[in-house]
């Protein structure tokens, strides 16, 4: 099957954040959904089960935790059981529940700095605090780990969880094996948790590899919970529906009670339904969106080494949120959305909203046809034209 990721669907109008948050005029670029239909598969169960007329409470099977585990053993090679997976609303739920089972209020919890933003505003809401360890740009592009500050931000007896996004947004980030083998030693000596945010592991790009956290050893497996959700690959992020993966049986206990406790196990039926067909029947469209991000983000990188040479695009191994270096344009940053929003018209993320190292850049969703992509930067070029000599 072959899906038409050109199609130009209008969502102005349809309540959706994206597009209904600014001005008609403005093109948004920003919040990380696609603006791509969602797989044919999909539409066709979600038709099918609405035109039952009954939504009633489901009953609960495994084929949602089958559909899960066939995903990681076929996607990354993860040979998971379908008892270590549990069913959550989405992914920030699930990083909360773990909070509230590994650690306790006033504890510390390590994230690398920029990050998406609701990171360091769960984790005060519920009474820990953020430690924060910046990631370190490097002259070709890439993101550097401060191994020296995450071992001293680990060795405090007050850290107990590292929450950590792989792949990470906004840099971009794959981390490698050897990184993720790293880091699961030393949080096991430490006595830190890990929870892992893959929800961005199924957009990766040429010459880059994604390994599931709990994967890489033994050692990282029983040290972890590894939260998914295939809303940013399909397009589905409004059913809010979501699986935490726990291979050790003990922390699955822990996470469960979590869980219980709070009354959070109650099922979607279209979401489960978009899932388990999301993760059985659409690798074609999976494999397809990859293929054409890729063209997008080599056309945005073409574009602006050409035309817009104030705005570089670094090392990008991962996501379609692209993280855009546009300290040369010598603004702050809230000029600078100021600046894009109201000159140029389109809308991006606000790199400082992302803390610590954010300053000075711009996070654009490319995950729209082509021809936005194109309209935007041409928007783009002509507003940053106006600020040359
Ligand atoms: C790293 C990361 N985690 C979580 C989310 C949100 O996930 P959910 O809607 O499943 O809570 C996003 C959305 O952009 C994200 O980028």
């Amino acid at each position: 099957m072959k899906h038409n990721f050109d199609e130009v669907v209008k969502r102005l109008g349809t309540g959706c954040k994206k597009w209904d948050t600014y001005d008609k005029d403005v093109i948004p670029m920003w919040i990380a959904d696609t603006d791509f239909t969602c797989p044919k598969p999909i539409v066709d169960a979600i038709r099918k089960r609405a035109e039952h007329e009954v939504y009633g409470y489901p009953i609960i099977e495994s084929s949602y935790e089958r559909a899960v585990a066939g995903w990681q053993r076929r996607r990354f090679g993860w040979n998971i059981k379908t008892d270590w997976v549990e069913y959550t609303p989405a992914v920030i739920p699930a990083i909360v529940y773990a909070m509230r089972a590994f650690t306790h209020p006033g504890d510390r919890v390590v994230v690398q700095m920029p990050c998406y933003h609701p990171f360091p505003e769960v984790i005060p809401h519920n009474g820990r605090f953020v430690a924060p360890n910046p990631l370190i740009p490097q002259k070709d592009g890439s993101w550097a780990i401060d191994w020296k500050g995450f071992e001293e931000l680990l060795k405090d007896p007050r850290t107990t969880m590292f929450l950590l996004c792989n792949p990470h947004n906004p840099t971009g980030k794959v981390f490698t094996k050897a990184e993720l083998t790293r880091m699961a030693n030393l949080c096991a000596k430490y006595g830190v948790f890990v929870v892992s945010d893959e929800i961005h592991s199924d957009i990766v790009y040429k010459g880059s590899k994604h390994y599931p956290f709990g994967s890489v050893s033994d050692v990282a497996a029983k040290n972890c919970v590894v939260c998914v959700n295939p809303s940013k690959t399909f397009n589905i992020a409004g059913f809010r529906t979501g699986a935490a993966i726990i291979p050790d049986k003990h922390n699955h206990e822990l996470f469960r009670n979590e869980v219980e406790n709070l009354k959070a196990f109650g099922r979607n039926i279209f979401g489960t339904l978009a899932v388990e067909v999301a993760y059985t029947k659409c690798d074609y469209y999976a494999d397809q969106e990859i293929e054409y991000l890729q063209g997008n983000l080599d056309y945005l990188r073409k574009f602006l080494e050409e035309k817009v040479p104030e705005m570089k695009v670094g090392k990008v191994q991962a996501t379609y949120l692209i993280w855009i270096d546009c300290k040369a344009l010598k603004m702050d940053n809230k000029t600078m959305m100021d600046f894009f929003l109201h000159k140029a018209k389109v809308a991006m993320n606000d790199g400082a909203t992302f803390g610590l190292g954010g300053e000075g850049y711009m996070r654009m969703n490319i995950a729209c046809p082509r021809s936005q992509l194109e309209e935007a930067l041409k928007r783009i070029e002509k507003a940053v034209k106006t600020l040359r000599k």
